[in-house]
């Protein structure tokens, strides 16, 4: 049995920042990092447009209760404030920080930290990288994770978080490299483990973010929180779904309809393509709907709005937002200098998650803790963005959080011994998993079960809900969660089996999206990313209040935690 003060699993931003600060705190502590892939391959690297925090170097007149506002209203006042006022308070801190760290932003003429404009935010505060902000921070956050001697284990793929009297213990890791399995105990355990974009079929996220660390943690028992709230972002390249930044709207970018208007002014005058991303993709899909999309022959009532950059100029366009000017001439032959890019709202991050306090300890309950388990980023609801997040506030609070976390977990580990661990009882259990799925005689492929599923997802509960479509889709999931029991895989071997890890990620899918949908089911209200035709207004009578779902095989049981109202009390949210 390996053993080590701290275990954390997952090598993206939320996770490299607790890391450093362990290291940073007490380096004596012996902490290790688990990833599936390696660190600089997390999501986290995708991040394009920016992390926003209340520098001042272009907008003077910006403030930590200006960005907390701004966040409180994105999150159709979903959001808890204690929570949302550490944020924007030590957004500054952490990205000097992260500029002492060797972080590479994009400069001022004067060399200050660049800042542009960002959905839902009423000044510039968006510090950034061109358009490979995750890229940049990444990358430092790795490089200081070696210097501080953090032991990392890429390619190993976390099978079970190990969870005994009311406290976490440590999880089991299977080598992709050649299938050994590994108990590791460990005094404080940390998910860090990113978002379930994969759960549906056209999404900007990789295809490791399979939603693995929720699905773990919901299989020991534990709620996750407002599962309900799935964020579409607006310009999603189409076909493909991956991400065009809102940085390229930031930057001065119009999004147009098939009759080449800016259609924007009819949903949100005072932002335009500037308001928040609920609002946004809800207008674009209403536009398709009304038959004003684009087909690409140019002609009206197809499936994609234009996002128009030519105005910009190629200066403008190559300098701030190069990465995008290249994946829409890399995947789809458009150059943006000349041509639109054809757009439609994807999938891009998950508000809720596992339910953590200000310091990441995971919550067992309406009020109770889970002693040594703590969980930060994307995988984690602390909660921060509540029914809708705002662009360039998931870098921050994956640093902001990620920083407090490890701080936390680097005192909490003092004077705790190693806990008991039965590796034995741990290691069969894992064996008999993959061998129940090594030897099952199915009749079903992996990508057959799994294409159904994020179709059914993407039809069953998308930008628009229906009380009816969602419970089909409950149905339907059933169904293939029968069916899963029936896939089969070829590859039999312990050497590099990704065919293993699809069918290990799959349950996770399944898992996730039977909360999603059982939590959006049970809303009786629209609010933020989760919008109900049949409850088409916001109930704050009944429902300004976070879900917490809990799993087991029998059924999903939702419980409901109020909301923490410190800053703003709610109004009516217009733009
Ligand atoms: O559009 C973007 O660049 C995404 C940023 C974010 O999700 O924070």
């Amino acid at each position: 049995m390996l053993e080590h003060d701290i275990i954390i699993v997952g090598g993206g931003l939320a996770g490299c920042r607790a890391a450093v600060e362990i290291a940073r705190t007490d380096p004596n502590l012996n902490v290790a990092l688990v990833a599936k892939t390696h660190p600089i391959r997390s999501h986290s690297v995708a991040a394009q447009g920016g992390i926003a925090a209340t520098l001042k170097n272009v907008d003077s007149a910006d403030s930590w209760e200006a960005h907390a506002f701004d966040t409180v209203k994105g999150s159709d006042y979903l959001a808890d404030q204690d929570a949302v006022e550490i944020l924007a308070r030590e957004a500054p801190d952490v990205v000097i920080d992260l500029e002492h760290m060797g972080v590479l932003f994009s400069r001022l003429p004067d060399g200050r930290i660049a800042q542009r404009a960002f959905g839902g935010h009423s000044h510039n505060r968006t510090c950034y990288a061109a358009d490979k902000t995750g890229h940049a921070i990444l990358h430092e956050l790795v490089n200081n994770l070696r210097r501080y001697g953090v032991q990392i284990y890429d390619e190993w793929y976390v099978m079970r978080l190990i969870l005994e009297d009311g406290g976490a213990k440590g999880v089991v890791m299977y080598r992709i490299l050649d299938g050994e399995l590994v108990v590791v105990r460990a005094k404080a355990v940390m998910f860090a483990t990113g978002g379930y974009g994969r759960v549906y079929n056209t999404t900007s996220n990789d295809y490791a973010s399979t939603g693995d660390g929720l699905a773990m943690t919901a299989i020991a028992g534990l709620p996750l929180e407002d599962m309900e709230f799935v964020q579409f972002h607006p310009t999603g390249l189409y076909p493909v779904g991956v991400l065009i930044s809102e940085a390229v709207r930031g930057e001065g970018a119009y999004l147009i309809n098939s009759e080449g208007d800016r259609f924007m002014a009819n949903y949100a005058p005072s932002r335009m393509e500037l308001a928040p991303r609920d609002i946004t993709s809800r207008a674009i899909a209403q536009e398709i709907l009304a038959g004003r999309g684009i087909h690409p022959d140019g002609s009206a009532g197809g499936s994609f709005v234009h996002l128009d950059l030519r105005h910009m100029g190629k200066e403008k366009i190559m300098s701030r937002v190069p990465f995008c000017w290249e994946e829409a001439h890399r995947l789809v032959s458009i150059d943006a200098v000349h041509q639109p890019i054809p757009v439609r709202p994807t999938v891009h991050y998950s508000m809720g998650g596992i339910p953590v306090n200000i310091d990441g300890q995971v919550r067992s309950g309406l009020d109770s803790l889970i002693d040594g388990f703590f969980a930060a980023g994307e995988c984690a609801c602390v909660s921060v963005h509540g029914a809708n997040r705002l662009g360039s506030n998931s870098l921050l609070e994956c640093v902001v959080y990620g920083r407090k976390t490890g701080a936390f977990i680097a005192q909490f580990v003092q004077n705790r011994k190693h806990p008991v661990v039965d590796e034995q009882r741990y290691l069969t259990e894992a064996q008999q998993q993959i061998q129940a799925l090594l030897e099952q005689p199915g009749q079903y492929r992996i990508a057959q079960v799994r294409d159904a599923f994020q179709d059914c997802m993407t039809k069953h509960c998308g930008v628009f809900r229906t009380p009816e479509l969602m419970r089909e889709g409950l149905e339907q999931l059933q169904k293939l969660q029968q069916q899963y029991q029936q896939i089969y895989l070829d590859d039999q071997g312990s050497c590099w089996n990704t065919e293993l890890i699809e069918a290990l990620e799959l349950r996770s899918l399944i898992i996730v999206g039977q909360l999603i949908l059982t939590s959006a089911l049970n809303r009786l209200e629209s609010r933020g990313s989760h919008f109900r035709e049949d409850y088409a207004q916001r109930d704050d009578t009944n429902f300004l209040k976070h879900t917490m779902a809990y799993y087991s095989p029998a059924g999903i049981d939702l419980q409901y935690r109020p909301v923490n109202i410190t800053l703003f009390e709610p109004q009516e949210r217009k733009y």
